[in-house]
């Protein structure tokens, strides 16, 4: 008996300089490798069953205070919720937060279980390095590491950009991987359709679902990521999309908005428009939050310090794509509103031009696209030669070419004048805050190896519903 608990404290205490080996890079080799093959030895003797409570699909996400983040993933056992964490650098592990999990059952013919677990970090220290793992003690996660978001105004946080990547043909998850694990971003922006084939769940029980999440951990459990529901999670009135993300705010993360550096960033459903039997009571609601929302951003406190407004939102305004979308019709439902419901649904483009709304980020067409600035189907340059210098009217980018099933889309050979570059190459689009007056946005090609084929600053010495005159 006691010879079994020696051995197998003698394993905990390998697995540990195991962890403290991968981790510091100290050297030694010969006892590293003796562990490796000691810890084998159990499962040689015991097999390995199904472990129903290891936790996977683990993903970080910003609930907006500053000094926080959530951690969320998934078990198909209910299990503790447990995140222990530590400085990197530091004595691993020295800290330990515990949150709960909530059981999400898919609606597809299987009712498939599973637990999704959530557990927030409060009081770390901004702008600096941790390492953690997830789970619980029947079973703990890989170890990751992300840094907290620095809380100065005077930040210039760094975002990758895309939509429409999918879990078939995702041609730019490997670079953002590599990316991401550099510490080139300090947040991605995924701008809908998180999972284009989480749509089809009615056929796998969400397992593709499953799959998605975990596909994207290697980017998303090392920062925050930040989401937005689109057309492909609408099964089952987006459940799984609503079950699966932790985004700020009381609304599963349909509609939020957040802070960083001088950004103020908005999230909302496009999808409101379009999937009415899920509730036209949705879109007013989120209409009159985003009317609020808004009204704050733009209290003259409040614009002073964070002076870009910025939206993200799946399917576009605008858009020049030869498809039948949305986008490509003059009336656009998200633009300008749907007539044919009681009361009538008002669109945004009035809305978000009122309130001074400076840049809008889009995606659902597979393609890169950006626009003149742009306002009721007009191009209001700063300049002719520097539109993007105190523009008279919102900055439209749509950015949903990250790869997906449905592979890129085409163009209309003959797009209207506010169409200002195009580009049908997989990719993804990377921005930076830089301070109150400028940012800086490029376009990445994964079809060009990586290259840039597009950027812009947008400059303005002035925000608000002013600036446009
Ligand atoms: C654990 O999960 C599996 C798969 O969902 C299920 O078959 C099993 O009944 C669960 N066990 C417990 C104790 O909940
Ligand atoms: C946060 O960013 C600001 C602006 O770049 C910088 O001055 C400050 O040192 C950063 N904070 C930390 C803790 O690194
Ligand atoms: C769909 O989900 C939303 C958000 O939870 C909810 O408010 C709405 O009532 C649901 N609609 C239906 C038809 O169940
Ligand atoms: C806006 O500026 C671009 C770049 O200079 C120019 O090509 C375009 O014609 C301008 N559009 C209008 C309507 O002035
Ligand atoms: C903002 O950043 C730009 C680009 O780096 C720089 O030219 C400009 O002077 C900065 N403005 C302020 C107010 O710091």
């Amino acid at each position: 008996m006691i010879a079994v608990i020696i051995w197998y404290h003698f394993l905990d205490v390998c697995c540990y300089f195991n962890l403290v080996f991968l981790l510091c890079r100290v050297k030694m080799e010969p006892a590293h490798a003796a562990c490796a093959l000691l810890s084998l030895a159990p499962l040689l003797v015991l097999g390995v069953p199904p472990i129903w409570t290891q936790p996977e699909q683990v993903h970080l996400s910003y609930p907006g205070v500053p000094g926080s983040m959530v951690v969320t993933w998934t078990t198909f056992n209910k299990t503790e919720s447990k995140v222990e964490y530590s400085l990197l650098g530091g004595r691993l592990f020295d800290m330990t937060a515990k949150g709960d999990a909530t059981l999400f059952v898919d609606s597809g013919e299987e009712k498939r279980k599973m637990y999704i677990h959530r557990v927030k970090l409060t009081g770390l220290k901004p702008a600096t390095a941790y390492v953690y793992h997830c789970g619980s003690d029947e079973g703990w996660s890989d170890v990751f590491f992300f840094t907290a978001l620095n809380d100065s105004t005077s930040f210039s946080p760094r975002f990758a950009l895309y939509g429409d990547l999918g879990n078939e043909n995702p041609q730019s998850l490997a670079r953002l991987q590599k990316e991401t694990q550099l510490g080139m971003y300090d947040v991605v922006l995924h701008i809908g359709t998180t999972d284009h084939d989480i749509y089809h769940s009615n056929i796998d029980n969400a397992r593709i679902g499953d799959e998605f999440m975990r596909q994207i951990q290697s980017i998303a459990a090392y920062l925050p990521y930040m989401t937005c529901p689109g057309n492909h999670e609408a099964t089952y009135n987006f459940s799984n999309y609503r079950n699966r993300f932790s985004m700020p705010g009381q609304t599963e993360s349909l509609w939020y908005s957040w802070n960083l550096g001088s950004a103020h960033i908005i999230s909302f459903s496009t999808e409101v428009y379009f999937y009415l039997e899920y509730g036209l009571e949705l879109l007013f609601k989120q209409y009159e939050w985003l009317k609020k929302d808004l009204e704050e951003a733009n209290k003259p406190e409040n614009r002073a310090v964070r002076p870009w407004i910025i939206t993200m939102g799946h399917r576009p305004m605008y858009c020049s794509d030869d498809d039948q979308d949305d986008c490509t019709k003059f009336d656009s439902y998200v633009r300008l509103g749907r007539k044919d419901t009681k009361p009538l649904a008002p669109g945004l483009e009035d809305l978000f031009y009122r309130y001074g709304v400076d840049l809008e980020l889009w995606a659902h067409e597979h393609t890169y696209e950006r626009l003149w600035p742009v306002y009721g189907d007009k191009v209001y340059n700063g300049s002719k030669e520097q539109p993007y210098v105190n523009p008279k009217a919102p900055v439209h980018i749509v950015t949903g070419s990250a790869g997906c099933r449905e592979k890129t889309d085409r163009f209309n050979p003959n797009p209207k004048e506010w169409s200002a570059f195009r580009s049908t190459d997989y990719g993804y689009t990377r921005m930076q805050v830089v301070n109150t007056t400028h940012v800086y946005l490029e376009q990445v090609s994964d079809d060009q190896y990586g290259k840039v084929i597009d950027s812009i600053w947008v400059v303005k010495e002035k925000h608000g519903f002013s600036a446009w005159f």
